[in-house]
């Protein structure tokens, strides 16, 4: 089966034919460089840059694979229905309606966070059971797979991993987004020198978020600390970042390695563009290895939102479901629960 992915969610704008769980070729533009200079993505600025950039990246797409007819000859088209922002989501969905109506093809509007979950397939066999941590600038949910069954089963309460390290990156003055700054930081730093609260870890929250995540409360407790940086001569920011750093790891280790014990999976793969941190990928290894579980990780450019991601995930449901119906909208909040997979 050949199949189009199309991923237009947040700033990247993505399209990738993938065959047989194999990638064919892929095409990726980023609005990333127009947000910059306001400290995040604006949605408005996004969508437009979606709108201009996707004729060229299916113009690109199609020239990579040197086959002008390639598009004629897909089985399917996904396209991320969300979860994402929804202005930028409705151009994707909207391009992609389109091209089905006009070549005649099924079309499957797929969930963005199962898409991520899939993408380390593209590089290695995935076990049919297992369990999926994806951390970025806009998820962090623990997700248990089976097969084509998805169920998040602990997610953010506020903000996602990646959200928290671009904040506090802006509270430093760095430069958005931060996150791969403060990791480089942190790796000349002290782990251990300023304290962190550990949020939703305390006994009273084990009943409803067991596997929950909480990220806001580390804005507030690195505010603080960085009040207090006038009366500290002694402030170093390769510590601060170390600290915070082993904070985040800590927390979405503790969490990943309940979910492990308590639905037994002997796999945990990790997506999403915080899965690049390094000292995530530090603690959750060691961690995972004395429970015997094996930890994948993909490459980071199957970290991050592209095309290929959606095409995977399109290419395994139209082996086994009826596609979607042209009348489907987009979602900004798409529950995986809620997504009829
Ligand atoms: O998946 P992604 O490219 O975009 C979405 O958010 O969907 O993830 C981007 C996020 C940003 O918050 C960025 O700061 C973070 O991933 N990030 C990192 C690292 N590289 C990227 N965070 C921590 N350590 C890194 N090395
Ligand atoms: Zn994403």
């Amino acid at each position: 089966m050949l199949v189009l992915g199309i991923e237009t969610s947040c700033d990247e704008t993505g399209a990738a034919l993938v065959q047989n769980g194999k990638l064919v070729a892929e095409s990726l533009a980023s609005s990333m460089t127009e947000h910059i200079r306001f400290g995040g993505v604006i949605p408005e600025i996004a969508s437009r840059s979606h709108l201009e950039s996707i004729p060229a990246v299916i113009s690109e797409l199609i020239e990579k694979t040197g086959d002008k007819e390639i598009l004629q000859k897909v089985d399917a088209i996904g396209v991320t229905a969300g979860p994402g922002l929804v202005g930028c989501l409705s151009v994707g969905l909207n391009y992609a309606k389109g091209l089905a109506v006009g070549l005649n093809k099924p079309l499957y509007a797929v969930n963005h966070v199962c898409a991520h979950i899939l993408a380390a397939g593209l590089e290695k066999e995935l076990p049919k059971k297992f369990l999926a941590l994806i951390v970025s600038g806009g998820h962090t949910s623990l997700v248990l797979v089976d097969g084509l069954e998805f169920k998040e089963i602990g997610r953010t309460i506020d903000d996602a991993a990646g959200e928290c390290f671009d904040k506090v990156g802006r509270m430093l003055g760095l430069n958005y987004p931060a996150g791969k700054e403060i990791d480089d930081l942190a790796k000349k730093g002290d782990f251990s020198r300023y304290e962190f609260p550990l949020p939703l870890t305390a006994a009273k929250f084990d009943d409803v978020h067991f596997y929950d995540f909480s990220f806001s409360g580390l804005k507030t407790a690195a505010r603080r600390i960085l009040e207090s940086r006038g009366r500290d001569s002694d402030f170093k920011i390769e510590d601060f970042c170390a600290s915070l750093a082993q904070t985040v790891a800590k927390l979405l280790t503790l969490k990943t390695l309940r979910a492990v014990k308590k639905y037994e999976v002997e796999t945990v793969v990790i997506g999403g563009g915080f899965s690049a941190n390094s000292q995530l990928r530090k603690v959750l290894q060691k961690e995972l290895k004395k429970e015997s579980v094996e930890l994948i990780v993909p490459s980071l450019k199957y970290c991050t939102d592209n095309g290929s991601m959606i095409a995977v995930l399109t290419e395994k449901l139209a082996e086994k479901k009826p596609a979607s119906d042209l009348l489907v909208d987009v979602s900004s909040s798409l529950a995986i629960k809620e997504v009829q997979l």
